[in-house]
């Protein structure tokens, strides 16, 4: 099959990398010429374990190509993946189109008859109808668009792609979802699920799949709190409900609130979509609620942990993206985390393996180490805000050692509380009763 991918960005370029390991003939367009010559210099625009050496090999096979010129690269495609930024509209927080009716005005005029256009970005419901109208508008004709919405996390995007726990398509005609089908061929052959919807319906499912992810986050965020008031574990209670099939055990690690490109502004389009059609989504709308106000709990509890007075304060934070393997800050919770410390005089060093370079344009006063050992140094405190592995297997007798005082404030639950405290800390976890 020959396919155009619209739009370099996570989504786009995964997949698009992806669809051309599967032995499709891929074109990736990107208006932003320094990713694409990046692209061709073989630099990758995103961090992402394993994404570096599939490019490569499928570009060594003449079957990865990239453009900026989107004209050049549509016309000969069977299907097209509109793939570009969907973020949330300044404002009502709905999801802002603009790059996604600008892509199909242009690409209009460039594809032949037959081409499938796919929504492969995060779009509400409707937008699938929207296209359709512009396409018409601009006279492209005999074109079908379908919604085929993506599923991968950030960091394990490659395996998440290759190994779906299914693949959603909405279609509104066979043509579309004969040519899906052919593109995801070799995914059904391994046996991956495919589910054939309604366009509308593919749309909300995405966005339902999100939002149902963030209240089991915002669900288990909140029976943490309870766990410390009570004197309870909530990594036993996770297992202890995730072991009945009918809960399942993932997306119950209790933290400091998700962040991310994805669930703040997916719950937020989510509930503009909701109001846009009279219903209220009470579940959804107090998740979101819940997950703003535990970024301020976060900073309460480091304050309380440094005995309620953070003023002149050395806190070392390790991690800062918004989880591990990735450099992406979007929505991290160390961004208010670190905000609201230092509106209380604290002064913040922090490591983060991979994120520093896009901390730093956000983060102007804190000071960067380049260790977990160098954040310790000096510290009063010290809180694990994202769980890289490597943080896992620091000697916390060393950090200790190297700390002015000794409290470690565990926001991911990375550490064994026997083992801090036999160290000398004073740990705080999340929701593991009552701190030591
Ligand atoms: C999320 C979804 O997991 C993907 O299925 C989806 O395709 C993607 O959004 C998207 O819409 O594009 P992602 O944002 O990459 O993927 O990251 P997740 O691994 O889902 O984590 C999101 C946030 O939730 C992070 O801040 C993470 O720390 C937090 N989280 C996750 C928890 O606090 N606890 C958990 O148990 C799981």
């Amino acid at each position: 099959m020959r396919i155009t991918m619209i739009g370099t960005g996570y989504v786009g370029l995964v997949s698009g990398a992806c669809f051309s390991d599967f032995g499709h003939d891929v074109i990736c367009v990107d208006k932003d010429s320094a990713k694409i010559d990046g692209l061709h210099a073989g630099k990758m625009p995103i961090w992402e374990p394993g994404l570096d050496n599939l490019v490569k090999a499928n570009v060594d096979r003449g079957r990865l190509h990239f453009t900026t010129d989107l004209a050049e690269g549509v016309k000969n495609a069977e299907a097209v993946f509109i793939a570009v930024g969907t973020p949330a509209r300044r404002g009502d927080g709905h999801a802002d189109l603009t790059f996604v009716y600008q892509a199909v005005r242009e690409l209009a005029a460039h594809i032949k008859p037959g081409t499938v256009v796919v929504t492969k970005s995060t779009v509400p419901v409707g937008t699938g109808d929207q296209i359709c109208a512009i396409l018409e508008e601009e006279g492209a004709t005999e074109i079908s668009v379908a919604s085929n919405p993506e599923f991968l996390r950030e960091g394990a995007a490659i395996a998440d792609f290759k190994h779906p726990d299914r693949i959603v398509v909405g279609a509104e005609d066979s043509h579309a979802e004969a040519v899906l089908k052919e593109i995801y061929r070799p995914l059904f052959l391994n046996r991956a699920p495919i589910l054939i919807t309604g366009r509308r319906t593919a749309e909300l499912t995405k966005y339902a799949a999100n939002a149902f992810l963030a209240v089991k986050i915002s669900f288990i965020n909140e029976i943490a709190n309870l766990c410390e008031a009570v004197d309870a574990d909530v990594q036993d209670v996770a297992r202890g409900i995730g072991l009945d099939n009918r809960i399942g055990p993932k997306f119950l690690h209790a933290g400091p609130g998700y962040g991310g490109s994805c669930f703040p502004k997916d719950t937020l389009a989510l509930l503009q979509t909701a109001e846009k059609a009279g219903i209220d989504q009470r579940i959804v709308r107090t998740t979101v609620e819940v997950n703003d106000a535990r970024k301020g709990e976060m900073v309460d509890r480091i304050v309380k942990a440094l005995g309620g007075d953070v003023a002149g304060k050395r806190i070392g934070l390790l991690g800062l993206a918004f989880k591990p393997n990735t450099d992406d800050m979007r929505d991290a919770p160390s961004i208010p985390i670190v905000e609201g410390l230092e509106k209380q005089g604290g002064k913040i060093v922090a490591f983060d393996p991979v994120a520093r370079e896009h901390a730093e344009k956000l983060m102007p006063n804190v000071e960067f180490a380049g260790s977990p050992y160098a954040v310790a140094q000096g510290a009063d405190a010290l809180v694990v805000v994202t769980e890289w592995d490597e943080f896992r297997g620091i000697d916390l007798d060393r950090v200790a050692a190297a700390m002015a005082g000794k409290v470690l404030v565990d926001l991911r639950n990375v550490y064994d509380r026997a083992e801090a405290e036999g160290a000398g800390l004073h740990y705080w976890g999340m929701g593991r009763g009552k701190p030591s």
